[in-house]
Parts: structure tokens; C-alpha cells; sequence
């Protein structure tokens, strides 16, 4: 397989996970997951983990995955897109919320303040839980694990830059 193949191939793949992770920032949640309850002296999981981001990243990156099952049919056969299915789309997007929580929670255990910046495992997390919790519905070849983990820190910080020029991010992180 070429590398464009590949690049295509991975990013139609992890797409569910990607918007699921990208979209709290813009929903701008209130409600703190943890209720704003500590754990020893650090909150639980932090402001930044809200209910609204949570349930509407996981809801938005599904239905980005609905409309790619949807769209399947009509994209060329060459292009060798994995056919998606509910239960995939659905576990990519519920597994990048969950390592991104579970992050936090690893976060303030360390007691790394909410939003202080913890290079490669703030960009990591939620794509290892997304790839757990989607392997027992499908799993992508070794290629395209490998070529995940190289692009998406890089998509990350890319993302994350332009959110921060747009002001919907405080940090560039
Ligand atoms: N967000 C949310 N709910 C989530 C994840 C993110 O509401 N489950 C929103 C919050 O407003 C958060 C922003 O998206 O501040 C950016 O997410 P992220 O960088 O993951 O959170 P941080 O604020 O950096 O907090 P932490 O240090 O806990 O990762
Ligand atoms: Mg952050």
C-alpha cells in the first residue's frame, strides 16, 4: 500500500475519534463530570471534563460515523475504505472520550493542574482507548496503527493551534 493509500485509509478509520475529541471544546460545557468532588487534595478529574463535552463528543462523533457508513456506498471501491459499522463508529467515539477523561484522571492523580500541558500523553490517550474499545468490532492493520500514532500528535497539535488562533482555546494545547 502507498502512503497517500495509508493516510487516506487511517483517517477514514479514526475519523469518529477525532471529532469526538475535537468537539467539547466547542460545546462549552458547564456541568463538571465529577461533580466538582476531590480525590485527596485534587479535584477527580478537573473542570475540564464536562458532562455537556462528554455525551456530545461522543453523540457528534457518532453521527460523523453514521454519515460515513452512509456514504460508503458512493466513494470509489479503490480508495479501499473500511466499511464502518453502528457498533465502530460508536466505540471510537465513546473510547476517545473515555482516554481523554481517564487522562485527566492520571492528570490530577499526578497533580498536573487542569489545562497544564503533558506532551505526547495529552495527545495519546484517547486514541489508545479508542483503539481498545473499537478492537472487539474491528481492527485496523499494523500499518495503519503505526501510521495513527505518528499523525495524530502532529493532527493534535495542529488542531489545537488553530483553536487557540480562533480563541475557543485558552492554550495552545
Ligand atoms: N471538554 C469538555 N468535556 C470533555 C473534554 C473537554 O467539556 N470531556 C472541554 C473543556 O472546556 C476543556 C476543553 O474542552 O477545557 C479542552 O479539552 P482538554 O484539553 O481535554 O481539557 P483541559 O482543559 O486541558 O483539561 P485537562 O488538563 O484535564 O486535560
Ligand atoms: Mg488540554
Amino acid at each position: 500500500m502507498s502512503l497517500p493509500e495509508l493516510a487516506v485509509q487511517s483517517l477514514w478509520f479514526i475519523l469518529p475519534a477525532y471529532i469526538a475529541n475535537a468537539s467539547p471544546v466547542l460545546l462549552k460545557g458547564r456541568r463538571p463530570l465529577d461533580f466538582g468532588k476531590k480525590w485527596g487534595k485534587n479535584r477527580i478529574l478537573g473542570d475540564g471534563k464536562t458532562w455537556e463535552g462528554t455525551i456530545g463528543g461522543i453523540v457528534i462523533g457518532t453521527m460523523v460515523g453514521l454519515l460515513q457508513i452512509y456514504a460508503h456506498n458512493s466513494l470509489p471501491a479503490s480508495l479501499g475504505l473500511a466499511k464502518l459499522d453502528f457498533a465502530i463508529v460508536f466505540l471510537l467515539a465513546a473510547g476517545a472520550l473515555a482516554g481523554d477523561v481517564a487522562g485527566s484522571f492520571v492528570k490530577r492523580r499526578f497533580s498536573i493542574p487542569r489545562g497544564a500541558h503533558l506532551p505526547v500523553f495529552d495527545q495519546l490517550t484517547f486514541l489508545v482507548a479508542a483503539l481498545l474499545f473499537s478492537s472487539v468490532a474491528y481492527r485496523p492493520g499494523s500499518d495503519m496503527i503505526i501510521f495513527l500514532f505518528i499523525l495524530t500528535p502532529i493532527v493534535h497539535w495542529a488542531t489545537n493551534n488553530v483553536a487557540y488562533m480562533l480563541k475557543l482555546k485558552s492554550n495552545p494545547w
